[in-house]
């Protein structure tokens, strides 16, 4: 039998899981399908009950379903119950659901495996505090940083995010996006990463960069979690002044290939993920 596997998510226009999950279930010849399952809220719970059918693995959850599909599944995880979110269900032996969050597992893995960084006992300044900044915060408090200022427009989501963080003795903080403190401590950062939506296209602000000029120092890792386009208005500030970039695509890889193996119990094949993912942007914007 087929197994099916697939996407919640409405609307799902641009989701790139297809693409480099399927590529990944055909590296191992598996008899499998992943499909894009736009779901609007008013179904979630039935396409949900779908999932223990026999014949399924599980699915990926995205916006705007990470929240309200927790409620819908027998077992949560540790993770996915601290942050609140849920982007994986399986489908065990016996029917029932777990959900998990590989969020945290995206992040620190492309930081990990693509840009070599650690980040025990350093200082890190995160632009803003909705849902995907606070998968990262979680991923950096985890990883026992020294420091984490968290900057965002609307300063009371900083301070809200700030006080559900277990905060693991990482000295925290909160700052308007746009204040002169920001710049002192983005001057002393050994890491800054980008969770807002600016510089994404398609947003409202795409050509734009969430700091100032002059605001990265060259010894800085700068992440931008922003996957679309590859090179986002703040990295190319980065290159400009002489730091190290991330981009975003290596974190939709990794929490990608840690949904895979909890699906099919198989190592993930990330080189081949990867490359499709590219091939899926590059088509995209085309
Ligand atoms: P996601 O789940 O992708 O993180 P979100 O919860 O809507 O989406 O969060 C978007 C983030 O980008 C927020 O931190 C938001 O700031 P506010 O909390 O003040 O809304 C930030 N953001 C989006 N557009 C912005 C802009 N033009 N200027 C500054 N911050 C912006």
């Amino acid at each position: 039998m087929t197994q099916r596997v697939g996407i919640f998510g409405y609307p799902l226009g641009h989701s790139m899981s297809p693409a480099l999950q399927q590529a990944a279930l055909d590296e191992y010849a598996l008899d499998a399908l992943y499909e894009a399952w736009p779901t609007p809220p008013d179904r979630l719970a039935e396409a949900v009950a779908g999932l223990r059918e026999p014949g399924c693995y599980g699915a990926n959850v995205t916006v705007p379903h990470k929240e309200a599909v927790m409620g819908m599944l027998d077992r949560l995880d540790q993770q996915a119950e601290a942050i609140g979110a849920v982007n994986t269900i399986v489908t065990e032996s016996d029917g029932k659901l777990a959900g998990y969050n590989t969020d945290i597992y995206g992040f620190l893995a492309s930081l990990s495996s693509e840009a070599g960084f650690d980040p025990a006992g350093k200082r890190v300044v995160m632009l803003g505090a909705g849902g995907a900044a606070k998968a990262a915060a979680f991923a950096l408090v985890e990883g026992n940083v020294a420091s984490l200022d968290i900057a965002n427009r609307t300063v009371a989501r900083a301070e809200a995010l700030i006080a559900e963080l277990r905060s693991n003795g990482a000295e925290t903080s909160a700052f308007a996006i746009d204040s002169t403190g920001l710049a002192d401590r983005c001057a002393n950062a050994d890491l800054i990463v980008n969770c807002t939506s600016i510089g994404m296209r398609g947003s409202p602000s795409p050509d734009a960069s969430p700091l100032l000029d002059g605001a990265i120092q060259p010894g800085c890792l700068v992440y931008d979690i922003v996957y679309n386009p590859e090179v986002t208005p703040l990295l190319a500030q980065a290159e400009e002044a002489g730091a190290r970039t991330l981009g975003g695509l290596p974190m939709l890889v990794y929490q990608g290939a840690a949904a895979f193996e909890k699906w099919t119990g198989m190592s993930a094949p990330v080189e081949v993920m990867m490359a499709a993912a590219r091939r899926a942007m590059e088509e995209q914007t085309r």
